[in-house]
């Protein structure tokens, strides 16, 4: 397994847990050492058991690639990162790494099979320009894993998707999933890949399509709660990703959505939905800071609270992240901006966070004093705070923007505070 990210040290430990023998390397060496003590450097539910069992039955080892004097094995997955360039196109150089270096130890007849989220058209070009004569089989095997329950999906996947055109190659990747019941797809590597794409394209389509629904319910009076539970209740819609609020972030749909819209423009097609998606999207992460000026004119010297920082509740991962440009739009019109999230330590602060953002150790430490509170993130502990606490320690006019609809808005109006939802009627 090149590569231990959360999709990397997912596949790993649970294909040790299936019988594999695995070897897991990474560039990153603090990475390594961390996994090699069994230690699990990032949040992942049940991960951290499944990396001991593994360790201790001796079916799974880390290295870092220059370190590595074992045959690479019959499967080399590929799981390093793909992320975006500033244009919008998806920036490779961490596959052609990977698949350099596995040229370099001369594995011989094996499989390679790219977990990594690469743009339609790509694995094609690397068995035609990097895999030619070298031996290597390619499948592309795109991941659908959520953080946060990663695990979980890795085992109980809805569909696995194997694109490749060996069928010895297809088979002995089917093989390695063998014991995980889930509808196996074998396509062409290039639809293979677009079926990731368009999965999370259409994921992000429904999150920006409920958020426009939701700007209109706000005109009308209309509550897109009630709205949202009506029409998923439609089996051709479904109620899932339906909850209107800041939109999507994460180190996956914005990504991949804007690697769509680049794959479009560059093979000459005008795919208009997924810009307005967008759009739609970079506009919800403004809705605080219009709520905000709405009640107070001027943000400038107001003190406000981020409830939750990371994309989701569930991880720690803030890779574009809401609150991320949240924070630092309040920052810039003056606002002073406290925060915590249960998986982001208070201290040292974290990279990717704007410095001025003050990080707190509790939810009712980053709220007293405050103006005003943004939930950022809805993490279970946010819905269950000591509101009638929380309205003694906050300041009038003790704003509460619900940036995910998670709060129950008319209690917190009873108790005095000023609520505001997403489509859902205001302060
Ligand atoms: N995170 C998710 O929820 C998710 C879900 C589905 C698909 N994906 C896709 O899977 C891929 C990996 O995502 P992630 O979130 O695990 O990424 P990540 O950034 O968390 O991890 C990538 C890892 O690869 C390592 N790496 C980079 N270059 C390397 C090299 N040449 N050799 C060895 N290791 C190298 C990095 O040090 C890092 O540890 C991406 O393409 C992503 O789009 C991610």
């Amino acid at each position: 397994m090149v590569g231990l990210g959360y999709v990397g040290a997912v596949a790993a430990v649970a294909l040790a847990h299936s019988g594999h023998e695995v070897l897991g390397v990474d560039v990153d060496r603090e990475k390594v050492a961390a996994f090699q003590q069994g230690i699990c450097p990032f949040h992942e539910p049940e991960l951290p058991g499944l990396l001991s069992s593994g360790l201790a039955a001796g079916r799974l080892r880390f290295q870092h690639p220059q370190e590595v004097t074992v045959p690479l094995g019959e499967i080399i997955l590929v799981a390093v990162g793909t992320p975006s360039r500033p244009y919008g196109g998806t920036d490779l150089s961490q596959v052609r790494a990977a698949i350099q270096w596995v040229r370099q130890r001369r594995p011989g007849p094996a499989v390679l099979v790219m977990k990594s989220t690469v743009p339609p058209g790509t694995g094609r070009r690397l068995v035609d320009e990097e895999l030619a004569g070298t031996g290597l089989r390619y499948v592309a095997n795109p991941e659908f894993l959520r953080e946060g329950q990663a695990v979980r999906d890795w085992f109980h996947p809805d569909r696995i998707v194997i694109g490749g055109e060996d069928e010895e190659a297809i088979d002995l990747v089917k093989k390695m999933f063998a014991g995980i019941k889930a509808p196996v797809l074998v396509t062409g590597i290039t639809s293979a890949e677009m079926i990731k794409y368009a999965a999370n394209a259409f994921l992000a389509t429904k999150i920006s399509f409920i958020n426009e629904v939701a700007g209109l319910c706000a005109r009308v009076g209309a509550d897109i709660d009630e709205v949202a539970y009506g029409i998923g209740l439609d089996p051709r819609i479904g109620p899932s990703f339906l909850r209107a609020g800041l939109g999507y972030g994460g180190s996956c749909f914005p990504k991949d959505v804007r690697a769509l819209e680049f794959c479009s423009a560059v093979n000459g097609y005008n795919f208009e939905l997924l810009r307005a998606v967008i759009n739609v999207n970079n506009r919800q992460r403004l809705l605080p800071l219009q709520a905000l000026r709405r009640v107070f004119g001027t943000v400038k010297g107001v003190k406000v609270a981020l409830l939750g920082l990371t994309f989701k509740p569930g991880t720690d991962d803030l890779r574009e992240a809401p609150a991320l440009d949240i924070g630092r739009l309040l920052i810039e019109e003056g606002a002073e901006v406290r925060a915590y999230d249960p998986q982001v330590a208070a201290g040292n602060g974290h990279p990717l966070l704007p410095g001025e953002i003050d990080l707190r150790t509790s939810a009712l430490e980053a709220l007293q004093g405050v103006q005003a509170a943004v939930l950022v993130t809805e993490w279970p502990e946010f819905c269950e705070l000591p509101w009638e606490q929380v309205v003694q320690i906050m300041v009038s006019p003790r704003l509460i923007f619900d940036g995910r609809n998670a709060l129950d808005g008319r209690k917190l109006i009873e108790l005095g505070f000023r609520y505001q939802g997403v489509g859902r009627g205001g302060a």
